[in-house]
Formats: C-alpha cells, structure tokens, sequence
C-alpha cells in the first residue's frame, strides 16, 4: 500500500447533466482526497496535447471535438493506490462493460461521453498532473 496522486477529469457530459457533485460525493465515499481542482473551457491544442498517444486513431478528432464542447472540472485526487482505486471506480471506458456501481455505468451516456478520466498509471498521472497544474495549486 502506498499513498499515490491521480489525476481525474470530470467530462463536458456529465457537467452539462449536473452530475458534478454526485461524482464528487462518489469519489469522496472511497476515501480518496480531493487535493487540488479547477473547471476549464478546455482548447483544442489542450484537448489534443492531453490525448497524444491517442493520435491518428479513428475516435481522435470526435474526441477532442466532445472534450472541447463544454467545460470540464481537472482535478488531483490522493489516497491509497490511488491510481487503481480511481481506476477501478470509474469502470470500464465502455459503459456497457462497466460494473454496477462504477462511475461509468451509473452516469456515462456511451464509450465516447464516458464522464470522467482517470490516469492510467504512474507514469501518465505525473505528466497529466503537470500538464493542468502548478505546484502552487496543489493543497496537500
Ligand atoms: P482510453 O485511454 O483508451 O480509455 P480510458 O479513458 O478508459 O483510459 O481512451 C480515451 C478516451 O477516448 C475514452 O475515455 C473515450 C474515447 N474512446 C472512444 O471514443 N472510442 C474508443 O474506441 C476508445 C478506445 C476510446
Ligand atoms: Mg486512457
């Protein structure tokens, strides 16, 4: 067990449905901390810099399309294994597959519009960390 940082976005189509607080208040119930947090209008260049390793794939253009149609909540999120647990409670990228229970299979609309993000591991939470915020913002 180790105290580990993750990053979470919270999708345009779930602020759009006012589903902020629930995924906040679900987070929350699995213990893990909320240390830093911010809504933004993501830009174009943004929403393309963050899902790089996703260039040239099919679902590319329509997904930078969605993420940049509404404002999303970024946020930092602490706790034990923080990285798998965050994982593991979002569900599945399809909703269809995801367990009850999970974020995605309570509230996501389809694989697109899947209401939130969460790193996949070690390594993408420290540059997705970086890519949003400052040192400064983090409240640890
Ligand atoms: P991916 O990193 O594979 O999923 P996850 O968010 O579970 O880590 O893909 C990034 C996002 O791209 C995913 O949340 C939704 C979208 N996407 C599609 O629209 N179609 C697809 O076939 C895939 C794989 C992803
Ligand atoms: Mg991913």
């Amino acid at each position: 067990m180790s105290i580990e940082r993750t990053f979470s976005i919270v999708k345009p189509d779930a602020i759009k449905r006012q589903l902020f607080g629930q995924i906040e208040a679900t987070i929350e119930s699995k213990g893990l901390k909320i240390i830093a947090g911010k809504f933004l209008q993501l830009s174009q260049e943004q929403a393309e810099g963050f899902y790089a390793e996703h260039e040239g794939r099919e679902f590319y253009a329509p997904l930078v399309e969605y993420m940049t149609s509404g404002p999303v909540f970024v946020q930092i999120l602490e706790g034990e294994n923080a990285i798998t647990a965050y994982r593991e409670l979002m569900g599945t990228t399809n909703p269809e597959t995801a367990a009850e229970g999970t974020i995605r299979k309570l509230f996501a609309v389809s694989m697109r519009e899947n209401s939130v993000h969460g790193s996949d591991s070690q390594e993408s939470a420290t540059r997705e960390i970086e890519y949003f915020f400052q040192p400064s913002e983090i409240c640890a």
